[in-house]
């Protein structure tokens, strides 16, 4: 079974997909960090983000079973990913990866798997929730990490990283025609969990145990 988790950043897609590879038995593949995993790269290396032919070099060198999660989720990396993403050669690059995960059976969360990685996915959900919301947990990421941060800042960052992730030409955000829409703003990590199951189950036309 495919199960496709699309949405921006801080609706709870990552959490939510982890939750629903333990409970089914899946694997999961968080895509962001294959992107993220080039972004830190040319930022360890002083290269500019918006270097495409760099950008492209290190995404087709980049072995994506073997990316370690250090620094990966800092918030210059968060945006340097952003704009590496719109990098058709960098998505062209990432894609046979996470096509040959997913026809393994998984969970996979992003911004593309139910438009472009996989779009025979046997169950789509697009989360999303507001842009405060998403900015106040950020911050507590943040805060939980020990990064000192300003949630101003913060939300003009999400906003700017939506606007690229959603305007650039190159398998742009976007809710495929099939997805189920899981709105997650008042809702938390166990509703949201519990919201996909019973959105999962009416899509599968089966009951699936909500015990773990
Ligand atoms: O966790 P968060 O939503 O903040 O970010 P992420 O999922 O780790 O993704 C980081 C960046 O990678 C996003 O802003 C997107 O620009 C890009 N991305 C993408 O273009 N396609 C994906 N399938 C996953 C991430």
């Amino acid at each position: 079974m495919i199960i496709a988790v699309d949405g921006p950043a801080g609706s709870g897609k990552g959490t939510l997909a982890r939750r629903l590879a333990d409970h089914f038995g899946l694997d999961h593949l968080d895509s962001g960090s294959l992107y993220r995993a080039v972004a830190r790269a040319m930022l360890e290396a002083g290269t500019d983000p918006g270097d495409s032919a760099a950008a492209a070099a290190i995404a087709r060198n980049l072995d994506p079973a073997t990316v370690d999660a250090g620094g990966l989720r800092s918030p210059r990396v968060g945006s340097a990913a952003s704009v590496v993403a719109a990098n058709p050669q960098v998505r062209a690059a990432l894609l046979d990866f996470q096509r040959a995960f997913a026809r393994r059976g998984a969970v996979i969360d992003g911004r593309d798997i139910g438009t472009v990685v996989a779009p025979d996915a046997d169950v789509k959900i697009f989360v999303t929730a507001s842009l405060d919301e998403r900015a106040r947990r950020r911050a507590g990421e943040l805060a939980a990490m020990g990064v000192a941060h300003d949630e101003a800042e913060i939300r003009a960052d999400l906003a700017e990283r939506d606007r690229r992730d959603c305007e650039r030409a190159a398998s742009p955000l976007r809710r495929a025609a099939d997805a189920l829409l899981l709105d997650t703003t008042d809702l938390d990590i166990e509703a949201a969990f519990q919201a996909a199951l019973s959105l999962i189950e009416s899509r599968l036309g089966t009951r699936v145990d909500t015990s773990s």
